[in-house]
C-alpha cells in the first residue's frame, strides 16, 4: 500500500518537473516573439510611415503643428506647418504630396477664380490663397476630397507667415517643377 501511494506521487512529481519546463519553453517563446515583434514594429521610424497616400494623419493636429511666425526661411515655414504631407509644392525639398493639388498656383489660380463654382471672397491668386488655408471649405479644388485640409491654420500660422505663403505659391509654375519628380 504505501509501495502503490509513493510510485503515483514520485510520477506525478516528475511530470510537475516535466510541466514546469514545458511552461518555461512557452514562457520563453512567447517573451521572443513578442520582443520580435517590438522589434519589427520599431523598425521604421514613425515619421517615414507617413506617405502622401496616406489619408488619415494621425499625427497632423493642432497639437503637433508649432506655431508658425513667418521669420522663419520659407521652406521652414511649409515643412513646419506640414503642407509637404498633402501638397506637391515647387522648390521645397520634399514637399510631393498627393493628397490635395499641387500648389503652384501661378498656373491655376486664374482657373480657380473663374470657376462658374467658386463663390469666395477673394479677387486675386494672393487672396485665393490666404482664403484657401484660412476658410479650405470656401472652395473645393474639382477631383480633391473635402474636409482634408485642415481647417485650423488660422489658429497655427501668423499673418507674416500667411502672407508669405501666398507670395511664394502665387509666383509657382507647373514648369519649376523638380526634375526628381
Ligand atoms: C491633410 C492634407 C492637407 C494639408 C496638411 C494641407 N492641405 Fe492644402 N489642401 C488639401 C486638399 C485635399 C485640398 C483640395 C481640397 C480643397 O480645396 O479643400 C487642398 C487645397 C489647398 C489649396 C487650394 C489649391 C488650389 O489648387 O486651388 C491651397 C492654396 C492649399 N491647400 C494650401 C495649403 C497650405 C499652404 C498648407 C500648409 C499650411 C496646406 N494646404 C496643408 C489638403 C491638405
Amino acid at each position: 500500500m504505501p509501495e502503490e501511494g509513493r510510485t503515483p506521487h514520485i510520477s506525478s512529481s516528475a511530470q510537475n518537473t516535466r510541466l514546469r519546463t514545458r511552461d518555461r519553453l512557452v514562457v520563453c517563446i512567447a517573451i521572443g516573439l513578442v520582443a520580435l515583434s517590438a522589434f519589427w514594429a520599431l523598425r521604421e521610424p514613425p515619421s517615414s510611415r507617413l506617405t502622401a497616400g496616406d489619408a488619415a494623419f494621425p499625427t497632423l493636429t493642432p497639437e503637433t503643428i508649432p506655431l508658425v511666425t513667418g521669420d522663419e526661411p520659407i521652406v521652414d515655414i511649409f515643412t513646419r506647418s506640414g503642407c509637404p504631407v498633402c501638397h506637391l509644392i515647387p522648390g521645397i525639398p520634399g514637399a510631393n504630396g498627393q493628397v490635395g493639388p499641387p500648389l503652384w498656383l501661378g498656373t491655376t489660380g486664374r482657373g480657380r477664380l473663374s470657376d462658374p463654382t467658386y463663390h469666395g471672397n477673394a479677387t486675386t491668386v494672393h487672396e485665393y490663397i490666404v482664403e484657401s488655408v484660412l476658410e479650405p471649405q470656401q472652395f473645393i479644388v474639382h477631383g480633391y476630397p473635402e474636409h482634408t485640409m485642415p481647417a485650423w491654420y488660422g489658429s497655427k500660422l501668423s499673418a507674416l507667415a500667411l502672407e508669405k505663403i501666398a507670395s511664394y505659391l502665387e509666383h509657382q509654375e507647373e514648369e519649376n517643377l523638380a526634375p526628381e519628380k
